[in-house]
């Protein structure tokens, strides 16, 4: 069968160009659209800042709400907030009595991110934690359905560790740019070389069962036992 010969041959292709724009642009039509808020949010956040490329977009929002979703989360951490975008998604994906803790540290991202809130966030289900997540993480009580890592690569590790101890029985953990465009295939500096010990260490880690999809900037998702 050509087919499968062609598929087996491509199977080890290292993945270096991992997302290709017009499949991208295929996807994101295909994919259900941002609310008018989201929409909203996004507008506000070009309109006062330079770039926004750090936002993580719709394929990944659709994708947390989807997990929030179909997992009946109600208690959601994310840790790096920018503006607001995936607590915003998220939120939108709660029960009227689910919360998300959003942790940022950049002082001109949590004043957008506080505007954004108080306008967009009607039902009042995020909470903004301002300060380095690093050290707040450890004070956080109470355990979480979902966490979302999004913040310093160099931490995923301890950001890692933190969680998974505050994660639920079954709930998941959901992890952006872990291929961090293929440079964890060859680590050459700091932030590589963390993303790949970091996907490792979850690969070895017993507790969990996970899945690295190659989509976008590379996101994990892992579902603790
Ligand atoms: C990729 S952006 C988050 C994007 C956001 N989740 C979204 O989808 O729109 C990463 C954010 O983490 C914040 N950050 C980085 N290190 C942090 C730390 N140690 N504590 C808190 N926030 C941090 C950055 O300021 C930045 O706003």
């Amino acid at each position: 069968m050509p087919y499968l010969s062609i598929m087996k041959k491509d199977r080890n292709k290292p993945i270096v160009q991992i997302t290709n724009h017009e499949i991208e642009q295929y996807a994101l039509k295909m994919t259900t659209d941002e609310s008018e808020q989201v929409k909203e949010l996004v507008a506000s956040s070009d309109s006062k800042l330079d770039y926004i490329d750090m936002l993580s977009g719709n394929l990944v929002g659709q994708l947390l709400k989807m997990l929030v979703k179909i997992s009946n989360a109600k208690r959601v951490l994310e840790i790096g907030t920018f503006t607001g975008y995936s607590a915003l998604m998220m939120a939108e994906a709660l029960p009227e009595d689910g919360e998300i803790i959003t942790i940022e540290m950049n002082l001109l991202y949590q004043e957008l991110a506080e505007d954004h809130f108080a306008k967009f966030d009607t039902e009042n289900k995020i909470h903004l934690m301002k300060g380095n997540a690093q050290e707040l993480i450890t004070d956080l009580n109470g355990e979480f359905d979902l966490v979302f890592l999004d913040a310093d690569k160099v931490s995923y590790s301890f950001y890692f560790k933190q969680s998974i101890e505050k994660l639920r029985k079954g709930g998941l953990m959901i992890v952006d740019n872990v291929l961090w465009g293929g440079a964890v295939l060859h680590p050459q500096d700091e932030k590589s070389a963390a993303l790949d010990a970091f996907n490792k260490a979850v690969a070895e880690d017993e507790r969990v069962e996970q899945i690295l999809l190659p989509f976008l900037d590379g996101l994990t998702v892992i579902r603790k036992k």
